[in-house]
Formats: structure tokens, C-alpha cells, sequence
């Protein structure tokens, strides 16, 4: 509840044990084993950020956040709850909060969507769970697709990238190092999986803009952005990269910011355990590195998860504001890690907080926050407030009139489909076909006009021959007859042989004139 300008979260006895909304970047933890508690302090808390008028994003894993947008049910345990905090005197009211559904499937809220290059390689070779070479194999084809100008938005878009760098891997290794067919294939088949699994819906315009995560309400009242992951929870591997990504989004849009007296956004993480499972070192890596830099952002993560050992130190180490609930053990190993759990905490010389751990009931926890001065409180024993918008879910019918009658319903509902990559690609293989067709057609061409051009030779070489012959025969026959004339007419003046045997040659001679003009020039 926010009160006095801080969030009161809890009682120790009579004192109100409260968060400083200055330190809220400082992040936190919410823990405990199922049923203790853990969901309705996080709902307590995103009240009270939403009143101090600070934005938060959560995600909803099992559809008990909704109840946010209806008011609180007066129950007797509400009752009692109210009386025994004696929150009747503190302004306290059952009331419903400003909440934004999101999906990713698009299903039980706005969809949720980002782009194929907007997720990145890193992000996307979890998504798509690559090995180590498959993975730098996906970074160099986002490196084609940056130079060549092309744009990945889906699904599709990939795969057609991948198709192209394959189709022209000689050229590629050549210049950014050995592909296999093996890996380029692999990564190919991951993709089409992940589009069986539905995770072609996800890759879409037009993308989440975070911005519309800081709206408030005309009371100026943050919106509670509630993330519908009850289906994409089933897919613990699609739920925590979309989460990470949601998270690295924060970091890379805010500006820096420097301490102020509440943050920007408060970002909720629940299951956070399975953002670590299957994460590589170099994964680990960044997730701690966003989770340092992007308090300069003025944004609160709180990450929540059954045990504090399920976060990596690196993690853990950040997160200064603690609500532990209680945890449960029956082997060593779980003894052991109540005992590391105990140990985080500054210790209360009132109480063993190992002990305390395991005997809490429902609703309570052991808490420490950070002071005005960053330095964590000592351990308290606490109990938590109820909340004021209604424990539980709501209606399908109450959520669909919420998701329509959104100010973003117009903005996220009008899908379009770019000119990116897939299209890009499919046209310049369709030019590629048709210049080659037209080479082929050329070649054919070519190809028949020789052969046309060879069958006339033989044609006019056939019947050069044919009036060779006839031409030789007349020729012997005209010669014959000029000639015995002509020799006639010479020898009856010069008289006996010698005139007849000029008289042939010259005739013969004068034929084969006219048979080189008729068939001159060819
Ligand atoms: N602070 C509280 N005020 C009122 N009721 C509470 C409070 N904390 C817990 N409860 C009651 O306990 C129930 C279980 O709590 P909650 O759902 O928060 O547990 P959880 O730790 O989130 O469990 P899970 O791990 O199964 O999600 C709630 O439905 C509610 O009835
Ligand atoms: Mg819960």
C-alpha cells in the first residue's frame, strides 16, 4: 500500500516495515516454496507502485494476476486481515488498478510481438537452443542480412536468409569462415521447429514499443502491464528469452538516469529460475550485466522464484531488497540451502533465521530492505498486507472486455507485413530465374540459327552441284556448239584443227561466269 510517500509492505508486530521507492532499482527477490505467499506480495507491491504512479511489467504465469482490474472481494479472511493491520484507519479500500493484457500469442491480451533482427543472434540461438558453432554460424547470417540491407522480421525471413547464405556458402566461408552444410541445415530445422511449436506468431509487426508500458491512468496511476504467459509457460525456454529480451529492451531504449525518488518502471520476473536453465556462461554473463547497468535506467527487476539458490550468485549478489517467504526441507541438500537462504540476511539477534524460515505460515515472510543510504535492514519477521484489487483471476469474458477496449487495441491489432528479407530474396530469385531463362532461350536461338544456317549450305552446297553437273553438261553442249560454229567460222578462215580447240575453251570458260555471278556472294 503506499503510504507516506513509501510502500508499506508489511508489519513486524506494530511497526509498518516499508520500501523506499528511490531504492526500488536496487532491485529485489521474492521467494518461497509454492502456496506461501509469494504472488500476492508481488500483487501488494505492484499496487503500490501503480498508486506512487510507477508503471510496472509482470508476467502472469498462472493467470492469478488478473484480478487486478477488479476491485477486492470482502471476504472474512479480508476482514480479519484489515482489522489486524488496521488498515481500516490508513485509507485502505478494495479498488481496481489500471492493467494492460499482453500476449505473446495474441490470445488474452494485445500481442506481444518484436522482430527476427530486434531479438538478435544472441537471443535467438537459446530460442532456437543451438550449439556453440551453430550459434556463431546465426551471427554471421544476421551480418549478411545487416550488409546486404535486408530486413529479418519473422519467421520466414530467416529461414530464407539461411537458405541464401547456403545456396552461396562457397562465396560466404570465403569470407567469413567455414560453414558447414551439416550446421546451416541444423539451424534451418530449428527454425521450422520453432514455427510448429507457434513461434512464427511471435516474430511480427508491429513490434512491442515498451514506451507504452509507462502510461498512467487520469489519477496518474502507473498501468500494471500484466503478461499472459499462462500458454507460453509451457515452453520454459520461449518464456524466459522473450523475458530476457523484454528485460535487455529496458536497458537499450531508457536513457541513463541518475538516483531519483522512484523509478521509471518496476519489471517483475516470475519463474525466474528458468531464465538460468540451459543458460550458457556467456548468456549468464550478460543476464548479470544487464541486471548491474540497467538500475542507471531507473528500472527495478524483482526477480521471484521458489529458492533464492535457483538465481547464480552473480544475480543474487544485486538484488537488495529481500521478502523470503517460507521454505520448505526435507533432505540435506534442501537443509543446506534453507541454511544459505538464512545466511543472506543480516542477522536479528531477536530471532535464529534459519529456524524462522521453515515455521513461517502463509502471508509471511522474513524481509529486509535497503535504507535511505542503500545499506540492507536487519532481518525481520514480518506479515504481509492483502492486497486491494481481487485475489485471483477473472472471467475470459471480463479479461476479452479488457483487451478490446484498450486505447493500444487499434495500434497492436492492425498487423503488417513488410517488405523485408523473404520477399527481397524470393523476388531477386525470380529475376535470377527469369535471366536465366532468357539466357537459355538466347542459347536455343542461337543454337537454332546455326544449324539453320548449316542445313542452307548443304542445301545450296546440293544444288551447286546439281547445276554443276547440268551447268558442265550445257556448258560442254553450248561450248561444243559456239565452238564448232565459231571454230567453223575461224577454221573455214584459218582453217582445220587448231580453230575447233579454241573455240571450246572459250565457251566453257565464258559458262562458268555466268554460274560464279548467279551464285556470287554467298
Ligand atoms: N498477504 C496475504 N494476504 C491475504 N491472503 C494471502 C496473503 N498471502 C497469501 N495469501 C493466501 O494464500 C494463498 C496462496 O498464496 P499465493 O498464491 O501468493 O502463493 P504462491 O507462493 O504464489 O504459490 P505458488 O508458488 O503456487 O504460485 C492466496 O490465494 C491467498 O488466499
Ligand atoms: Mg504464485
Amino acid at each position: 500500500m503506499f503510504y507516506e510517500n513509501k510502500i508499506w509492505m508489511a508489519n513486524d508486530g506494530d511497526e509498518k516495515l516499508c520500501m523506499i521507492p528511490g531504492m526500488m532499482n536496487r532491485h529485489g527477490l521474492i521467494a518461497g516454496a509454492t502456496g506461501t505467499g509469494k504472488t500476492v506480495t508481488l500483487k501488494v507491491l505492484a499496487e503500490s507502485l501503480s498508486d506512487a504512479g510507477v508503471p510496472v511489467f509482470l508476467a502472469d504465469v498462472k493467470g492469478d494476476l488478473a484480478g487486478m482490474c477488479e476491485p477486492g472481494e470482502n471476504t472474512e479472511d479480508m476482514q480479519k486481515r484489515i482489522a489486524a493491520f488496521g488498515l481500516d484507519r490508513e485509507g485502505f479500500a478494495y479498488r481496481t488498478y489500471p492493467v494492460q493484457f499482453w500476449d505473446l500469442e495474441g490470445k488474452n491480451g494485445l500481442p506481444l510481438h518484436t522482430t527476427v533482427s530486434e531479438m538478435g543472434p544472441l537471443l535467438l540461438s537459446r530460442l532456437l537452443r543451438l550449439s556453440d558453432l551453430q550459434s556463431d554460424i546465426l551471427q554471421i547470417i544476421f551480418r549478411v542480412a545487416d550488409e546486404q540491407n535486408l530486413l529479418l522480421i519473422d519467421t520466414k525471413d530467416l529461414r530464407a536468409m539461411i537458405q541464401y547464405v547456403a545456396e552461396n556458402n562457397a562465396e560466404f566461408s570465403a569470407q567469413y569462415g567455414n560453414m558447414t552444410k551439416q550446421s546451416l541445415n541444423a539451424i534451418l530445422r530449428a527454425v521450422v521447429s520453432l514455427e510448429t511449436q507457434g513461434g512464427e506468431t511471435f516474430f511480427a509487426e508491429p513490434a512491442i514499443d515498451i514506451h507504452d508500458w509507462f502510461r498512467r491512468d487520469s489519477d496518474g496511476r502507473g498501468y500494471i502491464n500484466i503478461l499472459d504467459a499462462r500458454s507460453s509457460i509451457q515452453n520454459p525456454v520461449l518464456y524466459s528469452t522473450f523475458m530476457l529480451y523484454l528485460m535487455s529492451e529496458l536497458f537499450e531504449q531508457l536513457p541513463e538516469k541518475g538516483d531519483a525518488d522512484k523509478p521509471e518502471i518496476v519489471f517483475f520476473f516470475d519463474e525466474a529460475h528458468l531464465l538460468f536453465d540451459h543458460a550458457t556462461p556467456l548468456l549468464e554473463e550478460k543476464i548479470g550485466q544487464v541486471v548491474k547497468l540497467i538500475r542507471s535506467r531507473g528500472v527495478g527487476i524483482f526477480f521471484i522464484t521458489q529458492n533464492p539458490a535457483d538465481l547464480p550468485d552473480a544475480v543474487l549478489s544485486q538484488l537488495g531488497n529481500r521478502i523470503q517467504h517460507a521454505l520448505r526441507a526435507y533432505t540435506p541438500a534442501e537443509k543446506k540451502k534453507i541454511r544459505a537462504a538464512a545466511r543472506s540476511f543480516r542477522e536479528n539477534p531477536a530471532f535464529d533465521t534459519e529456524t524462522v524460515l521453515s515455521e513461517l505460515g502463509t502471508g509471511e515472510a522474513i524481509i529486509s530492505f535497503l535504507d535511505g543510504n542503500g545499506i540492507p535492514s536487519v532481518v525481520q519477521r514480518a506479515k504481509i498486507l492483502p492486497p486491494q484489487s481481487k485475489l485471483g483471476t477473472i472471467s475470459e469474458s471480463a479479461r476479452k472486455y479488457q483487451v478490446s477496449s484498450s486505447d493500444l487495441a487499434e495500434k497492436y491489432n492492425d498487423f503488417f507485413d513488410r517488405d523485408s528479407a523473404y520477399e527481397f530474396l524470393r523476388r531477386k530469385n525470380a529475376v535470377l530465374a527469369q535471366a536465366a531463362a532468357e539466357e537459355r532461350a538466347q542459347q536455343e536461338a542461337e543454337k537454332q540459327a546455326e544449324k539453320d544456317a548449316r542445313d542452307r549450305d548443304k542445301e545450296n552446297a546440293k544444288k551447286t552441284k546439281r547445276y554443276q553437273s547440268a551447268a558442265g553438261s550445257i556448258a560442254k553442249t553450248a561450248a561444243g556448239t559456239v565452238g564448232r560454229e565459231l571454230g567453223n567460222a575461224v577454221g573455214s578462215s584459218v582453217g582445220g584443227k587448231f580453230g575447233k580447240k579454241i573455240g571450246g575453251n572459250v565457251g566453257a570458260s565464258l559458262f562458268r561466269g555466268i554460274i560464279g555471278t548467279l551464285f556470287g556472294g554467298r
